[in-house]
């Protein structure tokens, strides 16, 4: 009941089926996102804003804003998207209101550049605001066994999900009860600038599934987009495999929402002093690929790995390391307009004005399709306001987190999303991924903008 992905209509009114029991709809109507009358028209407004990227949180969205003429951030207070930013939402909400005309769009170039910004294949079109782009759980032949994660690292396997949840006896998910700090202390010395980033949570909105035949090649966790770098390591279909041939059956593999804050990479928690001429020490819990990716970017911060009680991490999810780097130097300059290069060559540009409104520019190679790219870095700007501003997980001194429901993670809301303007530059060469460096710079700007506070997040903000 956290997330809104799964709304339904039950005699006209929003409710989330996953925590509706059926006998609480007997003799009722139900109507999915494919029951309403005006669906194709959601659709085509959503796929026209690009405001649905991997799609997994569409259809519960646009069954609600269907059903009400609320104030959209107000009906999207019951939702999570972790892909768009919010705002191409709000616009799609009002061209489908609105019945304005919807721009066309080339499907082919918008899912060459979403497979550029989101590093794995993604497609594009009105389907896909519906629900219809594959989900990681969607093709499992019936009668598959259904594994889920035991407490000693193995996996409990049963015929059924129910069973398989109620053999590995996890408590329900739950958020904690204690504020989150960031574990590593800063090094000892004289610094102009100090930064601690806490634990975060990737936060897709998607778990982790896979499923495989006996000697089969296991299914994709990732589906219609990669969770920006968080699925890349996923436990599921290397675990699909084995246990499909372990058992001589089809296996799918299943994690919830716990199950994933457990497992799932998280981006390695920094803590930083630097000096005025850009020279100074980087800890930073230890991850193959952190250390270059910290100095690639800023060559004067020495880079020292620490072991510490946690999750596990990784330099795989968005600009891990080099947006950090970016914004420690942008912090000694002091500039509001931070300008960042990324690893791919794509440059970026971000400042925060004193109303909170977000601009950024990005520089990325031929553009191939605009609206794609600008919903990427408007999501880009969302995920690294929320990052610096208020997201963090809480995690005890054995390493087990705490918060353990998405709602706890501190993900920015519609409401507190501030308008964000992209201006798009096209470039030569081959096309490269730009939203990683708006995030980068977006980054560097909002910590900037607000007088850089020596930790992330600044204010932590619960969704309640
Ligand atoms: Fe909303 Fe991906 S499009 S979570």
């Amino acid at each position: 009941g956290q997330c809104g992905c799964c709304t339904v209509l039950v005699d006209g009114a929003p409710r989330v089926a996953c925590v509706t029991p059926l006998a609480r709809v007997a003799d009722r109507s139900v109507t999915t996102v494919d029951g309403l009358d005006d669906v194709a028209e959601w659709a085509e407004a959503f796929t026209s804003t690009g405001a649905s990227q991997c799609g997994f949180c569409t259809p519960g969205i646009i069954v609600r804003l269907a059903s009400t003429r609320a104030d959209v951030d107000d009906a999207l207070l019951a939702h999570l998207c972790r892909c768009t930013g919010w705002q191409t939402i709000r616009e799609a909400c009002d061209v489908a209101r609105s019945g304005a005309a919807v721009a066309r769009r080339d499907v082919e170039l918008a899912s060459r550049r979403a497979a550029i910004e989101g590093g794995t294949a993604q497609r594009v079109g009105p389907h896909i605001a519906l629900g219809g782009g594959g989900f990681a759980d969607d093709g499992p032949p019936p009668g598959a066994l259904v594994a889920v994660p035991a407490t000693d690292g193995g996996w409990i396997v049963a015929e059924t999900l129910i069973e398989a949840r109620a053999r590995a006896g996890r408590p329900p998910g739950r958020r904690g009860t204690i504020e989150p700090r960031p574990p590593i202390e800063v090094p000892p010395g004289d610094w102009a600038i100090t930064l601690q980033t806490s634990w975060v949570e990737p936060g897709y909105l998607e778990p982790d599934a896979a499923w495989c035949e006996p000697g089969g090649e296991p299914a994709s966790p990732l589906a219609n987009g990669g969770a920006f770098g968080g699925k890349v390591a996923s436990p599921a279909p290397a675990a699909a495999r084995m246990l499909a041939d372990e058992h001589g059956r089809a296996v799918r593999v299943v994690l919830s929402r716990e199950d994933v804050v457990r497992l799932g990479p998280k981006r390695p928690p920094l803590a930083a002093g630097v000096r005025a001429d850009g020279t100074g020490v980087v800890r930073v819990v230890r991850t193959p690929g952190i250390a270059d990716a910290i100095t690639a970017a800023a060559p004067g911060l020495a880079v020292e790995e620490v072991d510490v009680a946690g999750l596990p991490t990784s330099a795989a999810l968005r600009a891990a390391g080099w947006a950090e780097a970016g914004a420690l130097l942008a912090a000694v300059r002091g500039e509001r307009r931070v300008q960042v290069t990324a690893p791919s060559g794509a440059s970026a540009w971000a400042e925060r004005a004193d109303d909170g409104a977000i601009a950024v520019g990005v520089r990325c190679g031929p553009v191939l399709e605009a609206v794609t790219l600008r919903s990427f870095c408007i999501g880009a700007a969302h995920m690294a306001l929320s990052w610096v501003t208020s997201e963090a997980i809480a995690v005890d001194d054995e390493g087990r987190p705490l918060d353990l429901t998405i709602r706890s993670f501190g993900i920015v809301r519609a409401k507190d999303m501030p308008p964000v303007t992209v201006d798009i530059d096209d470039g030569d060469g081959p096309p490269v991924n730009g939203s990683d460096a708006v995030f980068a710079a977006v980054a560097g700007a909002v910590w900037v903008a607000l007088g850089c506070p020596p930790r992330w997040p600044t204010t932590r903000r619960r969704v309640s």
